[in-house]
């Protein structure tokens, strides 16, 4: 919302429709966008299924004319890029979901009520008709019921009566005919923040909270049984005479995450769970229903390092080959100010005041979804023999339906891209419940895992836009390798090891640069690949992480069947799955597991299979086992996961392109799965 200079709708409608396409990656089912109407009071909505693309050229054909460049007073705009969780992607199901035919409330929301069955059974029984599948139209139509019945209610109040009656996760924005130059917002374990741009530097780093005056029980207003899922809840301060913000002309952007605003303004506030932000005249103000004893007095408004080339795909066809080719840079970021090559050191400002708490712990618990768990399977083995405790890897849902024993004295690590998965941060806050100590391993400052850990590391990927991680899973496995060189720092039986471990790491940018010149070779393998149903990946030790997330990336963005194979469970099962069409590829380096993958090798070419080999440079005795290799330097064992994913990376893409799939948008899947 501009306070004082007029917008034309046109400029609005390109404004969202930019802010979609940067947030694209996080859901592309279906997309819509809402403002005022060029003729009267009334909100107009275009909806579509498919990408911002297919709503863009929608909005132009609905809003062309004369109206569309007219300048208009009432700023606020809604929009929304849906990755459907309740209802099959269509018009009707895309967001805004309203209340009422005239469009009084609108709302986009992220995340899922769970409730909402309860909520639209009360709301039916007092007549309102539900048009969607979506747990999201509740919320509409609830704030209408209140505004019905709580006249004098402003738009704010009516948004905190309704947020205390949801149960689940939600960030949500709302706009109403009623309110005009007004948009209510609040979250609840999704990500939601608000981008503020002035044109002068802002003249405050933060923004008061205002708490409700009166924080007695709520009183219940309804009198049928199911009434008290409406209660009456107490009312915050009146903001009317509040100017938090002294400029005169401001812009504020709602936003589940930075890279929506990042072109317009680098000024965020993270909102916690259950704040209430209101934009009003022009005015933001944040506001929570009760006070408790060790509330801020403030929200902080944090500066973004982020740049936008930084979320652009520059020369590269793929947010995710970019991606690819940035890991020599990316994974020297990771490294950056921790690393000291010349005194053989490494520092993690991050955790280095809980080092001596987490030597004492009972264990360590790696837990993650996805590649972020694929990076703690990848370095279990090396925690375990620098740190001599046991490692447990936890795939968050599967932990939390084990409700597995947790202690005060265990560590927990939380390793995300992006700070919000559902699982992980569910998971982490189970951890926190029992006491443990909770360290974040995130990509992205100020995520929710990074604020409610009590201490991390920043991996420094650089954002990550790709639907597939790549670039995040190299710089995750450099921290927890960093982390195992500090917890091994004063013990003198490993000091040799270190050294060869951060010799290794000195080299590996290069090394990752020497593996990136293997594309060609490995766009000719997908050409002999893409047109099979399966591919099986084996390998053991340090490699086996490398067969999930090879195998994870192969399924995500081919659709073919792929599986990562622990090549120690080849005789168990997986032998019969061995003929001469089944595509195989083998990691067999010279390691301390060379012995038994080459006894698997030799299993499988004895069954007439024809593996595909990652070998090390120059091996030629290994090389002699297949007619297809690709070779890759040699590094210290626990860095071999490095240099041999980067060749997965690039199969699975070439494999996809080959097959016409959608690389950065993969079917079905979402960059930040932020719901259960
Ligand atoms: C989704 C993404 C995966 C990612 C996983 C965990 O499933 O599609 O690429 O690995 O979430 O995400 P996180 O942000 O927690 O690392």
């Amino acid at each position: 919302l501009n306070y004082l200079t007029p917008k034309t709708r046109h400029e609005i409608l390109e404004l969202l429709l930019n802010g979609l396409k940067r947030m694209e990656y996080r859901g592309y089912d279906s997309t819509g966008v809402a403002i005022d109407s060029p003729l009267n009071k009334d909100i107009v909505m275009v909806k579509r299924v498919g990408k911002v693309k297919v709503l863009e050229d929608a909005v132009a054909e609905h809003f062309s004319g004369k109206e569309y460049d007219d300048p208009i007073l009432t700023h606020v705009g809604i929009a929304h890029t849906r990755w459907a969780t309740h209802g099959v992607p269509c018009e009707k199901n895309s967001h805004p979901q309203r209340s009422d035919e005239g469009n009084s409330f609108i709302v986009v929301h992220n995340g899922i009520v769970t409730n909402y069955k309860d909520i639209k059974t009360f709301l039916e029984k007092r007549g309102y008709v539900f048009e969607s599948d979506t747990d999201t139209e509740v919320i509409a139509k609830l704030v209408h019921h209140l505004w019905k019945k709580h006249p004098g209610y402003s738009f704010r109040e009516l948004v905190e009566q309704v947020i205390q009656q949801l149960e689940g996760a939600f960030s949500i924005a709302i706009k109403s005919k009623h309110f005009p130059g007004e948009c209510v917002a609040s979250r609840r374990s999704s990500p939601l923040l608000v981008g503020i741009k002035t044109k002068t530097r802002l003249s405050t780093d933060h923004i008061p909270i205002l708490y409700g005056k009166d924080d007695k029980a709520p009183q219940t207003c309804e009198k049928d049984t199911d009434a008290a899922k409406t209660q009456v809840l107490p009312r915050t301060e009146s903001t009317s005479e509040f100017m938090p913000l002294e400029e005169k002309e401001v812009e504020y952007f709602f936003a589940s995450d930075a890279s929506a605003v990042i072109e317009h303004t680098n000024r965020v506030i993270y909102l916690e769970d259950d704040d209430v932000a209101a934009v009003r005249d022009g005015v933001l103000s944040i506001h929570r229903l009760k006070k408790c004893l060790d509330d801020p007095h403030a929200r902080e408004i944090t500066t973004l390092k982020m740049e936008i080339q930084q979320i652009m795909k520059g020369n590269y066809d793929y947010f995710m080959l970019k991606e690819i080719f940035e890991q020599p840079e990316s994974v020297v970021n990771t490294m950056r100010g921790r690393m000291r090559f010349d005194s053989d050191t490494v520092v993690l400002g991050g955790i280095k005041d809980f080092i001596p708490e987490i030597k004492r712990c009972r264990r360590l618990m790696l837990i993650g979804c996805g590649t972020s768990y694929h990076s703690a399977v990848a370095t279990r083995q090396l925690l375990e023999e620098l740190t001599e405790l046991p490692v447990m890897v936890e795939l968050a849902s599967d932990f939390l339906d084990r409700n597995t024993p947790i202690f005060r004295d265990d560590v927990c690590f939380f390793i995300s891209q992006s700070g919000e998965t559902a699982d992980s941060l569910m998971a982490l806050r189970y951890c926190k419940q029992r006491g443990a100590l909770i360290v974040g391993i995130t990509n992205t400052v100020g995520s929710s895992i990074c604020r409610e850990s009590h201490c991390g590391v920043h991996i420094n990927a650089g954002p990550e836009i790709g639907v597939a991680s790549t670039k995040a899973y190299t710089s995750q496995f450099i921290s927890l390798v960093m982390f195992a060189l500090v917890m091994s720092e004063d013990r003198l039986s490993l000091q040799q090891r270190r050294l060869e471990i951060i010799r290794a790491l000195s080299k590996l940018p290069d090394q990752i640069r020497d593996v990136l010149r293997l594309d060609n070779q490995v766009q000719e393998l997908a050409k002999d690949l893409f047109q099979h149903k399966s591919l099986l990946i084996m390998g053991r030790g340090y490699n086996f992480a490398t067969c999930l997330e090879g195998a994870l990336k192969v399924k995500e963005l081919t659709y073919m069947h792929s599986e990562g194979i622990m090549a120690g469970e080849l005789k168990h099962g997986p032998l019969a799955l061995i003929d001469d069409r089944m595509p195989v590829m083998m990691i067999v380096l010279r390691d301390p597991v060379y012995i038994k993958c080459m006894n698997a090798l030799q299993q499988v070419t004895s069954r007439k299979g024809c593996p595909i080999i990652i070998c090390e440079e120059g091996d030629e005795e290994t090389k002699s086992f297949s007619s297809r290799s690709l070779e890759i330097p040699r590094t210290v064992d626990c860095l071999q996961g490095i240099l041999t994913v980067i060749p997965m990376q690039l199969l699975s893409y070439h494999i996809a392109v080959l097959r016409g799939c959608d690389v950065d948008c993969p079917r079905n899947l979402a960059k930040s799965v932020t719901v259960e």
